[in-house]
C-alpha cells in the first residue's frame, strides 16, 4: 500500500494532512527517513511518526444494516443515532453509515470505516442504483410516473433521471418502486411533494448490489467478500 494511504487508514488524518507529514521530513521506515507519499509499504516494515512506531492499519470493516425508523442516520447528535446498535463492535468509533435516510425512513444502509469507498458509492458520478419502496396517500395518477425520468427541479440542481413503477392500490395509498441513482436531501419525499403526494412510508430495499433481504429492523451482518467485491465493482475499485 502506498505510505499516504497507509498512514491515513492508520488514522493519521486525511490523504492530504499525512501528505504534508510526509514531505516535511517526520516519517520514517525501518529507520530511514522517507519524503515519498508514494513509497510502498511492504509487509514488516516498521513505519514511525517522529520516531513513535504506528500499528498497522487494520482491515476494514462492512456491515449492511437495516435501520429502524425513529433514528437518525449519523455519527453524532442528541437523538437516538443508528451508531448505538454498533456498540459492542470493537472499534465501533471509526464505523459511519454511508449515506442518509430520513429518521422516520428505514432499510438498508451500509456501515463502515472504509472513506474511499464511502465516498465513491455516494458520488453521483457512479449512478449507483438506490431502491425504495414508497407509500403515498391518495392513489397516485400513472401519468406522473414519466416525472421521475424526466427529472425534477429540486433548487441545487435538476434530479438525474430516476424510475418509477406502481406496485399496489390500496386502501387510500398508493405503493410504489422508485429508484434513484443519486441521494439528495429527501430527494423521494420532495419529488412527490411536487406531483401533490404525501409520502407516508419509505424503505431502502437495495443500495447497488446489496439488498436488505431477510435483515430485520436493527439487524446488521458483515458482507461477505462476494458481497463486498460485487459492491466494489459498481464503483471501479
Ligand atoms: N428520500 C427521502 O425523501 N428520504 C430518504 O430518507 C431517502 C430518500
Amino acid at each position: 500500500m502506498r505510505l499516504d494511504r497507509w498512514l491515513a487508514e492508520a488514522g493519521f488524518g486525511s490523504r492530504k494532512e499525512v501528505k504534508r507529514l510526509i514531505l516535511r521530513g517526520h516519517v520514517t521506515i525501518d529507520g530511514r527517513r522517507v519524503r515519498d507519499p508514494a513509497y510502498k509499504v511492504r509487509p514488516g516494515e516498521q513505519v514511525a511518526v517522529d520516531a513513535e512506531p504506528v500499528e498497522p492499519p487494520t482491515l476494514k470493516r462492512y456491515f449492511r444494516f437495516y435501520k429502524p425508523r425513529g433514528y437518525v442516520t449519523s455519527t453524532r447528535d442528541p437523538l437516538p443515532t443508528v451508531m448505538e446498535f454498533f456498540r459492542e463492535i470493537p472499534r465501533h468509533e471509526r464505523l459511519f453509515p454511508v449515506g442518509r435516510l430520513d429518521r422516520d425512513a428505514e432499510g438498508l444502509i451500509l456501515v463502515t470505516d472504509d472513506g474511499e469507498l464511502a465516498h465513491r458509492l455516494l458520488h453521483p458520478k457512479y449512478r449507483v442504483p438506490r431502491i425504495y419502496l414508497v407509500t403515498v396517500e391518495g392513489e397516485f395518477r400513472e401519468d406522473g410516473l414519466t416525472s421521475f425520468r424526466k427529472g425534477f427541479d429540486l433548487g441545487r440542481r435538476k434530479t438525474l433521471p430516476a424510475e418509477a413503477r406502481i406496485l399496489e392500490k390500496g386502501e387510500g395509498t398508493t405503493l410504489l418502486e422508485v429508484t434513484l441513482f443519486e441521494g439528495q436531501p429527501h430527494q423521494i419525499k420532495r419529488m412527490f411533494g411536487i406531483l401533490g403526494y404525501r409520502v407516508v412510508a419509505l424503505k431502502r430495499i437495495r443500495y447497488g448490489s446489496l439488498e436488505l433481504g431477510d435483515l430485520r429492523p436493527g439487524e446488521f451482518r458483515a458482507l461477505t467478500r462476494e458481497e463486498l467485491s460485487a459492491l466494489r465493482k459498481w464503483v471501479g475499485v
